[in-house]
This record gives C-alpha cells, sequence and structure tokens, in this order.
C-alpha cells in the first residue's frame, strides 16, 4: 500500500487474503471478485461531516478510473428525507471543481432515514442494502460518523440485523470516527463494546492526518534514505519539535463540543502523538499494517509521564483571551464562562527506549494562533568543537569556558524541517563559508518542495483513507492498543493538570504565538518555538 504511495483497486490482493480467517467475518478481498461493487454506509449523514469531507472524497474517488462506479452510498440519519432530496443537500455547497464529478457518482447515492438504535430500523436497512446495487454479494463498509456513545448502539444493531456477517465472504468493515473516547478509561470500554461485534480486522479507527500525504511521507522519508538513519538518535538528535498552529478558534458552534474536550484531547493525543510516533517509531519489518502498527504503540508506550515541576515546566497550558483577532474564549458561544478548557498547550515529552533517552519531543498546538502550520522539525546536535564565528577578538579556551557557563550559545547549524501544512517541504540547514579571506560560515539550506516537485496533486486525507478502507488496507487507522496507549500518556498528561500545584491555564493574545511562558519548555541555549 504505502510503497508505492499510490491506491490499489479494489481488486485481489494476496496480502488482505491473510486476515480471511476472521470467525465474524472476512475480509478476503479475493471476495470482491464475485461482484466487484461495494456499498459504503454513512451513520450520521445529515451532519457536517459528510456534506464537507466525505462526499467530496468519495466523489474524488469515483472520477479516479480504478474505482468508478465500484461503489454506491446509503446516508443514514433521522431526518426524513427522499433519494433526491439528500442529493440536492449534498450538492449545495460542494466546490465547483466537484460539480461534474458528482453528476457521475450522484446515481448511486442513496438515503435511509431510521433511529437506529431500533431494531426494526436496522432489519429495514438490511433490506435496503440488498436492494441497491450489488445487494448482498456487495463488500459493505459501514461508516460511523456519529457521537462516540452510539458506536457500540450502531455495531450492536448491524451484527443483530446480521449486517456483520456476509455468506460468501463478502467483507464487512465499519469505520469509527473521533473522537475515540475521552480518556483511557472510556476508550477501553468502547474498544470492548466494538470487539463484542467485531473482529478488530473490520475494525478502521480514523484519523485523518494519517491520510495527508506529507504525514505518510514521514515514514517513506525515514525508511527509503538510508543516509538519515545512523543519524536518527539521541547521539545526533538533540531535538525533535513538533508543532500544529491553527489560526482558527472554535467557529461554526464547536464551542460546546471544544469545551468539554481541548487541545490536549482534540489534537495531541490522537493527530500529534501519530507524528511523534511515525518520527520515533523503529523500522518496521515490512509495510504490513500490523507490523507499522506494532512499532508505533511501542512508542507511545515508551512516552515517559509528566512530573509537574514549578522551576522546570514539562508542560505549559493557555487559552485565547480577546484580541483584534476576535472575541476571547471564555466569551465563545457555549463556553462555559468559568471554563478551564486549554485551547493551547505545549509538552516536553520524553520516549524513553534505547533510541531516544534524553532527547526532548516539544509539541505544541494552539488554536487562534499567529500562523497556520504544522511541521516537524529535528535540530540535529552541535558540532563538539566550535570552530568557526567565535566573538571578535576571544580566544578558543575563553569561549569554551563561556559556552560551558551558559553565558554564549553554540550555534546549531543542522535542522531537518519536514513542513507538513500548509506548505508542504523539507528543507535541511547547513552552514557554508562565506566568501571572502575570513573563515566565517553563514546559515543556507537544501529545500524541496512538493508542488514545485510533483505539480499540484489532490489526494485529500479522506480519499485515501476511504480507499485504503474499501482495499481493506488497515495500515493508516488506529489498532485497539494504539488508541489505548496515546490515551495513557494524554491521562497522565490531565493528572498532572488536576493535583493541588497543577500549572495554571495561561491566557495568550487571540492571533499571538501563545504564552511566552512556553518557552521555558526548552534548556538555556536550545532554541525556542519555531514560527513555521
Ligand atoms: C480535528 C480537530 O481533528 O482536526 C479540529 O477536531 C482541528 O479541532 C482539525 O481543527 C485540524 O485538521 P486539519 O486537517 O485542518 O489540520
Amino acid at each position: 500500500m504505502i510503497a508505492s504511495f499510490t491506491e490499489s483497486p479494489p481488486k485481489q490482493s494476496a496480502r488482505y487474503g491473510a486476515l480471511a480467517s476472521s470467525p465474524l467475518c472476512s475480509n478476503d478481498m479475493s471476495s470482491m471478485s464475485r461482484s466487484n461493487l461495494s456499498q459504503v454506509v454513512i451513520f450520521g449523514a445529515s451532519g457536517d461531516l459528510t456534506k464537507r469531507k466525505l462526499i467530496p472524497a468519495l466523489t474524488r474517488l469515483n472520477a479516479d478510473p480504478r474505482w468508478a462506479n465500484q461503489f454506491s452510498i446509503l446516508g443514514v440519519s433521522r431526518s426524513e428525507m427522499t433519494d433526491e432530496a439528500f442529493r440536492a443537500h449534498l450538492s449545495e455547497g460542494l466546490p465547483e471543481d466537484l460539480r461534474a464529478a458528482f453528476a457521475q457518482v450522484a446515481e448511486r447515492i442513496f438515503y435511509y432515514a431510521a433511529d437506529t438504535s431500533k431494531a426494526e430500523a436496522m432489519a429495514g436497512l438490511s433490506d435496503r442494502l440488498d436492494q441497491l446495487p450489488g445487494g448482498v454479494e456487495a463488500g459493505r463498509l459501514f461508516y460511523l460518523s456519529l457521537k462516540p456513545e452510539l458506536f457500540p448502539v450502531v455495531a450492536e444493531g448491524l451484527s443483530k440485523a446480521g449486517l456483520l456477517r456476509s455468506a460468501a465472504d463478502e467483507f464487512r468493515r465499519v469505520i469509527v470516527e473521533k473522537p475515540f473516547g475521552h480518556d483511557l478509561a472510556s476508550a477501553r470500554l468502547l474498544n470492548r463494546a466494538l470487539h463484542r461485534t467485531l473482529h478488530e480486522d473490520q475494525i478502521y479507527r480514523i484519523d485523518h492526518y494519517l491520510g495527508k500525504e506529507t504525514v505518510q511521507n514521514l515514514l517513506g522519508f525515514r525508511f527509503h534514505n538510508a543516509i538519515f538513519e545512523p543519524l536518527w538518535n539521541r547521539d545526533h538528535v538533540e531535538s525533535v519539535q513538533i508543532t500544529v498552529a491553527e489560526t482558527l478558534a472554535v467557529e461554526n458552534g464547536r464551542g460546546g463540543y471544544y469545551d468539554g474536550t481541548g487541545a490536549l484531547r482534540d489534537m495531541v493525543q490522537n493527530h500529534m502523538l501519530q507524528i511523534l510516533a511515525l518520527i520515533a517509531m523503529e523500522p518496521p519489518s515490512t509495510l504490513d499494517a500490523d507490523a507499522v502498527r506494532g512499532q508505533k504503540v511501542q512508542v507511545l508506550r515508551a512516552l515517559r509521564h509528566p512530573i509537574g515541576d514549578e522551576e522546570e515546566p514539562s508542560n505549559v497550558r493557555a487559552r485565547y483571551a480577546a484580541s483584534a483577532a476576535g472575541l476571547g474564549y471564555l466569551d465563545e458561544e457555549g463556553v462555559d464562562a468559568n471554563s478551564e478548557t486549554e485551547t493551547y498547550v505545549a509538552l516536553r515529552a520524553y520516549v524513553d527506549n534505547w533510541r531516544w533517552s534524553g532527547v526532548p519531543f516539544l509539541l505544541r498546538h494552539g488554536k487562534r494562533m499567529a500562523e497556520r502550520f504544522t511541521e516537524v522539525k529535528i535540530q540535529f546536535a552541535t558540532p563538539p568543537l566550535q570552530l568557526f564565528n567565535l566573538p571578535e577578538g576571544m580566544e578558543a579556551d575563553e569561549y569554551r569556558q563561556k559556552v560551558e557557563d551558559g553565558e554564549i550559545c553554540h550555534t546549531r547549524p543542522n535542522v531537518l524541517t519536514l513542513k507538513i501544512q500548509p506548505e508542504e517541504s523539507i528543507e535541511l540547514s547547513f552552514g557554508v563559508k562565506q566568501p571572502g579571506n575570513s573563515m566565517d560560515m553563514s546559515p543556507a539550506r537544501l529545500h524541496f518542495d512538493y508542488r514545485n516537485h510533483f505539480g499540484e496533486t489532490s489526494t485529500d486525507a479522506y480519499e485515501r483513507l476511504l480507499a485504503d478502507a474499501l482495499s481493506g488496507d488497515q495500515t493508516l487507522f488506529l489498532r485497539a492498543d494504539e488508541i489505548e496507549a496515546a490515551w495513557t500518556y494524554a491521562d497522565a498528561v490531565r493528572t498532572d493538570w488536576s493535583g493541588p500545584d497543577s500549572p495554571e491555564v495561561l491566557e495568550y493574545a487571540g492571533g499571538s504565538w501563545g504564552p511566552d511562558y512556553a518557552e521555558r519548555l526548552f534548556a538555556t541555549c536550545h532554541g525556542g518555538w519555531s514560527r513555521g
């Protein structure tokens, strides 16, 4: 799958054949050959995600000749609507460039109004699906774009209606949207509840960051280019900095949801820890889903739990205050006026294993910040002996003493920056001799830009992930143990926030770079937060 960075067409794949042993149902791709048709069933079909992300993604997928006319779509939701009304609802606000492609897929979009907690509604769903293209012989992908508490209810309903089994090994899979629980205990309960009716190889827990090209490239970049691997460890890496900065706040009525969630649970526990895991994982022996996920989970389990310390904070949380950029968080619609919810979090994490022991992983995420960017910065160690750019008139001995005393900082020329969005690039900085009679070094960089190199590419995260789920590839989806390991760490941070000496929620001006205090997560001379 990832090896070629292209999607497999929905044909038989030897690799997926290995999954066929599930007692509940088989995911063997060879089964698709009976009708070669799939049905994508979206629960929560009248919601925002369906219109904004899922339908555009499925429209693009259908425009790809390898997937054209291979699937039909059934939206399921409580509101009464005809198929035509549902299609009209989906087409409103669709980007102009997708209109023609939507017309191609629209005739295979259907709608079913139901309260899916009712058994008879599920029986009706089963009848409806049997009548859609492919009928009982179609592979079925159920997309649960619902509140997490409904995941097990719907899974149970599907199971009781016999919709998670197939007579002749056609696939039956379930995509589960985030948030997958709100802490370790709730995530475990959800996993247990889902496992009552589904085999793990039928469950696709989505993290849309894994569908982004540049996030997948973290794996490609690391394990295709042997030159970086010898440097990728505590001997040569001084720190790793991961930023997801957003200018957006809690627009579109998200205040209520966000206030019960916060930056740590909304972004760090899932997207940012996934990026960290891809950066820190050991090489997998193959690109098989379980080989990759097995390595990621080892990293997540090795995350050291934060220890509160006033002198040397290991995490900082804050919320945006009113500014020219907009309202303060506490004044946003749906937000409790006494809320303690953070819209910004900065963490110094450590991966306690042989490769990374002692290397700080600095993670920062904030809403309504100065700029939108996501990037990973690998700061390599300084040269052991500084030969160049000594302050004028200073002898080498004096210089070394001052560095040792923290009065002067070494220059740190070597940084690898992997820009994930909106700029998609890779940059390596290093020092070069300035032309002239002196031996002065100045900073330079090698720069690779995705768009310049490949031209505009269109694969969006949901398109990629839906294609993978239809193909039966779980590599870019989270496994149960992975999600639980990530929650274990997030819970530990939250515990640190709940003690009597817990760090308070600071404020930062909306549209700024966050609280200055967060710079204290860096040791003296070890740099500061990136500004993109
Ligand atoms: C979602 C969060 O998972 O990711 C949002 O719930 C956030 O709060 C979004 O804005 C960011 O995604 P992207 O792809 O725009 O970086």
